[in-house]
């Protein structure tokens, strides 16, 4: 199977995959990186990984859906099977998801349908639970409201600062994307 990752910025969940893909020895390509900024270390990670780049400035484009368009040919060119969403900071538009409904999963940091949105670590430490998590779904129009596939609870501690959960929850992601991607191949989902 082939996939593309989406990713906006630092990538570290992307690596996480690549690498225990290969690891694991699971039957997946990593066939393209899709990224929406220049100059973020994702782009380098990606090329650490031998994984090819497609870089795409949303501001050179008229609107969301002739910048997809653009994206959605480079995915059938390369005869991509599905999509993995980690830290695409963007909503997916009816263009991408046409093609890809019931292939396309996105991870958040927290658990849904808790802190949706941009912030899900902080708006979970700020609010003062004791108990957060890891969410992966399948995507959907809205933000972060597709139907969960797997989630993962992580504890947040009196004596946290809020740089500590963020390293015990990406700690939590790096391994549970993965898991759940192989899970998600065995059954067939893919
Ligand atoms: C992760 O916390 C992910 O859950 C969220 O964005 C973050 C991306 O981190 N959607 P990274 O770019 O993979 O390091």
């Amino acid at each position: 199977k082939k996939i593309a990752i989406f990713a906006s910025g630092e990538g570290s969940n992307f690596t996480a995959l690549c690498q225990a893909f290969t690891r694991e020895k699971m039957p997946v390509e990593v066939a393209l990186l899709v990224c929406d900024h220049q100059n973020v270390p994702v782009l380098q990670r990606a090329e650490n990984e031998g994984v090819p780049t497609m870089v795409v400035n949303f501001r050179d484009y008229p609107d969301k859906a002739s910048a997809e368009a653009v994206i959605a040919a480079r995915l059938a060119a390369e005869q991509i099977d599905f999509i993995l969403l980690a830290g695409y900071m963007r909503i997916i538009g009816p263009t991408l998801l046409a093609g890809y409904a019931g292939k396309m999963v996105n991870i958040h940091p927290a658990l849904l349908p808790n802190f949706p949105g941009r912030h899900g670590i902080e708006d979970a430490y700020e609010a003062g639970v004791s108990t957060t998590g890891v969410t992966i779904h399948w995507v959907d129009a809205g933000v972060d409201s597709g139907q969960i596939i797997a989630q993962r609870q992580v504890p947040i501690y009196n004596t946290d600062q809020l740089t500590d959960l963020e390293q015990r929850i990406h700690q939590v992601e790096h391994k549970f994307y993965p898991a759940v991607v192989k899970e998600l191949l065995e059954k067939g989902e893919f």
